[in-house]
């Protein structure tokens, strides 16, 4: 049992009276992909269902599904989020840990992600700056994130585009708005053809990325 509490993410207060209950953490999963049977909605629903096993709550965020709008409007720029944006900050005010799930698109993510990210993460929510110096504020929150790609991984980092995609998605929008990344799981080389082991495998590891980090509680 000790075990467990010690090895908790820094970003979770272990109370010493700390009850099983209290073990339990609110996961938001926010997922990308226009295709239901995508690898990527298949990674969300394993992950989903793993957090669930093992004691914590979830509630997943299907963007295309939901047909969340993508177009931040210049009302929204100049009196901050409304309709289905206000609705997600509040999704992840509730939440201990937001979990995103995409494919890399042109190296970076399919555009209902990155309207996701100008909408709900906006100015007054999700950071303030100031001459140009950005403060996160959601601090204390954690966030993992899980991405695939069409080319291998050692290519990607090869060409320094690996580099890129740390720069601008974990640094410059999740670190940039407080929050504690514990995990960017990136499983590469997905395509329709790509064998069943494969796809077994990488549906293992998304398991074991939410075992890492969440261990079970105990009720
Ligand atoms: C519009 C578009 C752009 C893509 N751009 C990239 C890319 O820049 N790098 C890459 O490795 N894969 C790229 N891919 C491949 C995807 O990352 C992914 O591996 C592929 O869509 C298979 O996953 P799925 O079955 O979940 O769609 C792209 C795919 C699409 C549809």
């Amino acid at each position: 049992m000790f075990r467990r509490l010690w090895s908790l993410p820094r970003a979770i207060t272990v109370a010493a009276d700390m009850t099983a209950k209290e073990h339990l953490v609110k996961h938001l999963i926010v997922v990308a992909h226009p295709v239901e049977n995508s690898f990527t909605l298949a990674l969300a629903h394993t992950y989903a269902q793993e957090l669930e096993k093992l004691g914590h709550v979830q509630q997943t965020r299907d963007l295309y599904r939901m047909g969340f709008d993508p177009l931040l409007s210049g009302a929204e720029i100049l009196s901050g989020a409304s309709g289905d944006a206000a609705q997600a900050q509040e999704d992840i005010r509730q939440a201990d840990v937001l979990t995103v799930i995409y494919p890399l698109w042109w190296l970076s993510m399919p555009a209902m992600m990155k309207g996701y990210i100008d909408r709900v993460l906006a100015r007054g929510f999700a950071y303030e700056s100031e001459k140009g110096n950005v403060r996160g504020l959601l601090t204390g929150k954690m966030a993992v994130l899980i991405t695939i790609s069409g080319a291998p991984l050692p290519l990607l980092v090869a060409s320094g585009n690996w580099n890129a995609v740390q720069v601008l998605q974990d640094t410059h929008i999740f670190r940039a708005a407080g929050f504690t990344l514990l995990e960017h799981l990136h499983l590469d080389t997905v395509s329709q053809k790509m064998a069943k082991t494969t796809a077994d495998q990488y549906l293992a590891r998304a398991r074991a990325c939410a075992q890492e980090h969440f261990p079970a509680t105990l009720h």
